[in-house]
């Protein structure tokens, strides 16, 4: 086992477990959906738990739900009365998704919705505290200024992936617009005196940001 697998392995051990239900939507993921890679998993999961128990939102935005893992992660750490509302573009996720995120113990504290974030968001009367962005990496930027609008000064993004495999340190290709909408917005959020902002080196670097 080389070295950072095995830390890895002892983060684990030395960390809150995830429930038995997360642990089977995460094995579900990986039996029956393509590119498993792109959920939560245990150590993401329980620091975004932390992180919503840290910051107490009221009104939490997710982009991106995919399989369900973050979002169930998110309203684990939810106190009564607040909500997360998460999006996922691809329709033919709802199938999949919707019975993990109904049948779970947080059912009530999650609306999901089915469409895309960047036109639905702005037409939502509801200001948020928290937002975890998690959608396209193209449109980043995008996600950034429309969430800023919709937030409360105080209120904190967290972004995921925004070093995306290391690509961040390469002048990438002008056909690989991911890694293009990730530099951009990394650019943008570091130039931004709106915002103060850190970067975590965790699994695939995120970012969190304060509006000021
Ligand atoms: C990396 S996955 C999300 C993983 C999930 N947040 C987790 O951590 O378990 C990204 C998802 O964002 C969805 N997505 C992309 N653009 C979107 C948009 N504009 N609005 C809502 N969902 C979007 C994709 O279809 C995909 O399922």
């Amino acid at each position: 086992m080389k070295e950072t697998d095995a830390l890895d392995e002892y983060i684990l051990q030395h960390i809150d477990e995830e429930s038995d239900y997360l642990k089977a939507l995460y094995r579900a993921t990986h039996v029956k959906l393509l590119r498993p890679r792109m959920a939560s998993g245990h150590l993401q999961g329980r620091m975004l738990k932390m992180f919503v128990q840290m910051i107490r939102p009221k009104q939490v935005l997710e982009i991106g739900t995919y399989s369900g893992y973050s979002a169930l992660c998110l309203a684990e750490g939810l106190e009564d009365g607040a909500m997360l509302h998460t999006f996922e573009i691809n329709d033919e996720q709802e199938d999949f998704t919707r019975p993990w995120l109904e049948n779970s113990p947080y059912a009530d504290k999650i609306r999901f919705y089915i469409g895309d974030a960047l036109q639905m968001v702005p037409e939502m009367d509801i200001v948020f505290d928290l937002a975890f962005v998690d959608g396209n990496k193209r449109f980043y930027v995008e996600y950034y200024e429309m969430i800023l609008k919709k937030m409360h000064s105080g209120g904190y993004i967290i972004a995921d992936n925004t070093l995306w495999d290391g690509h961040v340190l390469e002048e990438p290709h002008h056909t690989d617009t991911q890694t293009i909408g990730i530099k951009k917005f990394n650019d943008l959020v570091a130039a931004d005196t709106r915002v103060e902002k850190v970067i975590l080196p965790l699994r695939d670097g995120l970012t969190i940001i304060r509006k000021k």
